[in-house]
C-alpha cells in the first residue's frame, strides 16, 4: 500500500488489507462478500446510519463551538466510515485523530475512499479494527473522546467495560462528548472516574425540513475525566 494511503491497523499491530480481507472480519450476521471498489464508489456508506451524512458536519460544528482545539488528541469511538472524521482530520494537527470500529467495510470506505476524496492521508490519522474497544493499543492518551450513538446499542455491561477502557486513556480533565444521554447513571460514571460537566440541546439545520421523519435535534452530554 502506498504511503499516501491510510492503513487499517489490527490491535496486535498488523496491517489489514481491506479489499482482500478474510470473512472473519465481516460484522457478525452480515453476509460474507468481498469489499469491492464498486461498493466504495457507490457511496452506500453515506446511507447506513439512519440520519444523513451531513450530520457529521453539524457534529463537528458542535465540537468546535465547545472548544475543540487543533492540538487536541481525539479518540473517535465507533468512527464508522468517517462521517465526523472527514471534518476532524483536516481541523486537527497531524497525527491527532484516532478512529476505532469493528466494521471493516466502514473502515475501508473511510481509508480507501473518504481519505482520497478529502485528502486526509497527509494528516496521518490512525484507524483500528477492533471488536472490543482496544483503545489502549494506540499507545496514546487523549484530550477528547467521542461516543456518537455507539454505546447506545450496547448492554449496560458492555458500555461500562467500554467506558472503563476509554477512561484509562483519557487524560484527567479530558472531555467525553455524547450527542445523547450516557447509558450509565451518575454513580456508575463516578465509579469510572467520569462526571457530567455539561448538557445541552442542539438542533441542526436542514434536518427538520426534510420529508423523512428523522431526529433533527440531540441532547448532548459532555463528561469530564476526574
Ligand atoms: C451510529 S454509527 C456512528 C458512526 C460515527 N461515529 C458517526 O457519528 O457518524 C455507530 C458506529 O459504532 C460502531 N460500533 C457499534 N458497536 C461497536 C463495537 N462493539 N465495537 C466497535 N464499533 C462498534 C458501528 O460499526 C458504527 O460504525
Amino acid at each position: 500500500m502506498s504511503p499516501e494511503e491510510i492503513i487499517i491497523e489490527s490491535p496486535d499491530g498488523n496491517v489489514i488489507e481491506p479489499l482482500h480481507s478474510e470473512a472473519r472480519w465481516q460484522k457478525q450476521g452480515e453476509p460474507v462478500e468481498p469489499i469491492s471498489v464498486d461498493w466504495l464508489l457507490a457511496e452506500e456508506h453515506h446511507r447506513i446510519y439512519g440520519r444523513p451524512w451531513i450530520l457529521g458536519r453539524f457534529y463537528m460544528d458542535f465540537l468546535v463551538a465547545h472548544g475543540l482545539a487543533p492540538n487536541d488528541r481525539v479518540l473517535d469511538l465507533g468512527c464508522g466510515a468517517g462521517r465526523v472524521g472527514i471534518w476532524l482530520i483536516p481541523y486537527l494537527e497531524r497525527g491527532r485523530y484516532f478512529g476505532i470500529d469493528w466494521h471493516l467495510k466502514s473502515l475501508a470506505a473511510f481509508a480507501r475512499y473518504e481519505a482520497k476524496l478529502h485528502d486526509l492521508a497527509h494528516k496521518a490519522p490512525r484507524l483500528m479494527l477492533s471488536a472490543n474497544f482496544e483503545v489502549d493499543r494506540f499507545g496514546e492518551t487523549f484530550d477528547v473522546a467521542l461516543d456518537f450513538y455507539v454505546t447506545r446499542h450496547l448492554t449496560l455491561e458492555q458500555t461500562e467495560a467500554a467506558y472503563r477502557k476509554v477512561r484509562a486513556v483519557l487524560r484527567t480533565g479530558g472531555r467525553f462528548f455524547l450527542p445523547h444521554a450516557p447509558q450509565l447513571d451518575e454513580a456508575k460514571l463516578a465509579g469510572l472516574g467520569l462526571a457530567l460537566s455539561e448538557s445541552e440541546e442542539a438542533s441542526y439545520p436542514l434536518l427538520g425540513e426534510i420529508s423523512k421523519n428523522i431526529l433533527s435535534t440531540d441532547h448532548w452530554h459532555i463528561l469530564r475525566a476526574v
